[in-house]
Formats: structure tokens, sequence, C-alpha cells
């Protein structure tokens, strides 16, 4: 293998996979990304030109697709609409990226015989009660809540139907919450971060009991880089670093770091349908693989996260009354 094709590699995981390939192999990556609102190409600054090509472009364009395809060795697909609150506004988008462009890609990789790893997110399961003790695995069954997570679900069961039917050399990423550097503003960590360092108080939705199990990007981006390298084929592998923390705790959590009471935030109309609990058992990928997570410290991360965000204001300040407007629209 050395030509992947990153779809969505200008947003906030893709962006992190394509430094963490660059970084640590000699793989060539090509991007290909639509550049929505939630693309920002300064995510792509410093790259080695001689490994590196941005084409910008819609993985729904299918003779776009095709040439694309037919010129690497393997595909890794972030591309999509990744937001539940826009999904609940104006679900059009999320099929026609989420479950329209994967179908491109998919008949483009049974065409020309390429590698395909799809990357898709834990929501596909539905939520837990908070007592459950147990965790979703692969073998959970599907029960998506929002337009979002049920076109998350949809694009992987054409993943499988197309390895099974088609023969397509494809395997499956669930991966649970994600933080870090480089995240869009409308996402729950960053929009607290930034409207603290904007004089803002956070805002948590419903009574903030809602429970997330938080990992790093980074952490995120080796997984995927030993399942596209050692997974075996036709399989799904579930990604998580054991970061169970409810809203309210981590919305506490960044007001300390910054100096604030940790009191000082709003409760706000909850989203509709929102799921509970996420929590996802990564054993088979642990054993499996031997993967292993290197951030286990939140609180170490999350500091990390703030510090970035305190030092790259250039990189987020364009995009924030954007996304505070649509949050305005839906009254919170
Ligand atoms: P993001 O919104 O930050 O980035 C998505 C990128 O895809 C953007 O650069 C956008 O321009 C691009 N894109 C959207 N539609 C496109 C299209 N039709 N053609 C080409 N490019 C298009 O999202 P993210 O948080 O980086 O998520 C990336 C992937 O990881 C998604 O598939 C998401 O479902 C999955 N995921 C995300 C999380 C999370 O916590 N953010 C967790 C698990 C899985
Ligand atoms: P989000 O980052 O949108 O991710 P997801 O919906 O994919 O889990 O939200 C994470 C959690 O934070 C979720 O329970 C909704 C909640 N939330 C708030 O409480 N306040 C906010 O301003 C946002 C954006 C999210």
């Amino acid at each position: 293998m050395s030509h992947i094709l990153v779809t969505g590699g200008a947003g906030f995981i893709g962006s992190n996979f394509v430094h963490h390939v660059l970084d640590n192999t000699v793989h060539h990556v090509t991007v290909l990304d639509k550049l929505t609102y939630a693309a920002n190409t300064a995510s792509l600054e410093g790259l080695p030109a001689s490994r590196f090509t941005l084409v910008q472009g819609d993985i729904a364009d299918a003779d776009l697709v095709d040439d694309l395809v037919a010129g690497h060795d393997a595909v890794v697909h972030y591309a999509a609409e990744s937001h539940n609150d826009n999904s609940l506004d104006d679900p059009r988008p999320f099929l026609e990226s989420n479950v329209i462009g994967t179908y491109t890609l998919l008949e483009a990789a049974r065409r020309h015989g390429t590698r395909f790893h799809h990357i898709s997110t834990d929501e596909v399961y539905g939520d837990l009660a908070l007592d459950d003790p147990n965790r979703f695995t692969e073998s959970t069954a599907y029960n998506p809540s929002s337009p979002y997570s049920s076109t998350k679900a949809a694009s992987d069961l054409l993943v499988r139907a197309w390895v099974r039917s088609f023969g397509v050399d494809a395997t499956i990423s669930n991966c649970s919450n994600n933080y870090g550097p480089y995240q869009h503003v409308e996402k729950f960590i960053p929009r607290q971060i930034t409207n603290v360092l904007t004089g803002v108080r956070p805002k948590l939705y419903g009574a903030g009991a809602n429970v997330r199990d938080w990992i790093h990007a980074d952490d995120h981006s080796s997984a995927v880089l030993t399942i596209l390298e050692h997974g075996r084929i036709g399989e799904t592998y579930l990604i998580g670093a054991d970061g169970e923390m409810n809203n309210r705790e981590v919305v506490e959590m960044i007001l300390g770091q910054l100096g604030q009471p940790t009191d000082a935030y709003d409760l706000v109309t909850d989203r509709v349908g929102h799921d509970l609990r996420y929590a996802i058992d990564s054993t088979k990928l642990r054993s499996e693989l031997s993967w292993e997570p290197r951030y286990t410290n939140f609180a170490e991360g999350l500091a990390a996260t703030i510090a970035w965000y305190q030092s790259n204001r250039d990189w987020w300040e364009p995009q924030k009354d954007a996304a505070e407007a649509r949050y305005a629209a839906q009254g919170r």
C-alpha cells in the first residue's frame, strides 16, 4: 500500500489521520474533500508537498471518484455530514453525503479492486441506560436515533453488503466521541472552551446528565491505521478508550481549568431524541490487533486541547459567529 485516498481529510478527524499517516509511514496521501462549512484547510498546513495532494470535490461525484479511486491503493473514508443538531434541522445533506457518497465510493472500490476502510460511529447502536452494565460491542444490534446516526448506520450496512455481494476488501470501524485540537466549534467540547474564551457561559443540553465515551483524535487515528494495515477483511472493529463522562462533569472541568467558577454554565433546551449514553467495549481491537490508546488521562488531554484553542484563535474565530447563529436559531 502506498497511495491512500482520504475522504473528508480537511475535517477534524480526517486531517488528524492525514498528519498521522505522513508522520508515521512512507505512504502518499490524497485528500478528497468538498470543503463544506466543517472543513478547514488550515488543518492541513505544513504537510510535505511531495507526499500530499488536496482535491476539492464531492464524494457523490461518480466521475471524479472513479478517477481518484483508480489511482490509489486504498481509500479511508471519513467524509460525512457529522453533526447531529444540523441533521435535525435539515437531513437532506446527510443522505446525500453519508449514503449516496458512500455508495459512490463503494462502487468505485468494487470496479478497481481497491482496499476500503469505512469510518463510522458508535451512534449507530442507539443509546444505553445510565446504569446498564453492558457496553456496545461489534455484535450490538443497530438502533440509530437521529438523521445523522441513521445515515451512518445505512452507510455501514452498504459497506457490509458490498463486502458480501461484491467481494470489496473493506473493513469498518465505529468510534466513540473524539476530542482534541482542530475540532469544529459547533461540537460540544470546542463550543464550551471557545464560549468561555469569548466571555459566554457554556450551554448544557437538558440536565447535562448525558454520557459520552471520550477518546483523543490521535488515538482514533492510530487505531484506524492499525486496522487498515492489519485488520481482517469484512470485519468491524469498535474503537474506544474507556473515557465515559457526563456532560456536566466535562463542562465543570473546562470551567475549572480556565479558572472560572465550576457552576458558571447555563442549562438550555434539550436536543430532541437526545441519546442518553454511549459506551464502547474495544476488547476485539485491543486483543486481536494489540492496539492501545495513548491518552488515558482525560483531564490532561483536555488541558492540552484548551491550550491549543487559547493559542490558535485564528483557526477557530472565523467559524464561531456562524456556528453560534445556527444555535441561536435552534434556541440553544
Ligand atoms: P467533520 O465535520 O469535522 O469533517 C467532515 C469533513 O467531510 C469536512 O472536511 C467536510 O468538508 C467533508 N465532507 C462532507 N461532505 C462531503 C462530501 N459530500 N464530499 C467530500 N467531502 C465531504 O467531521 P469529523 O468529526 O472529522 O468526522 C469524520 C468522520 O468520523 C465522519 O464519518 C464521522 O461520522 C466519523 N466519526 C466522528 C466522531 C466524532 O466524535 N467527531 C466519532 C466517530 C466517528
Ligand atoms: P456533540 O459534540 O454534538 O456530539 P454527539 O451528539 O455526536 O455526541 O455533543 C456531545 C454531547 O454534548 C451530547 O450529549 C450533546 C451535548 N451538548 C451540550 O450539552 N451542549 C452543547 O452546546 C452541545 C453542542 C452538545
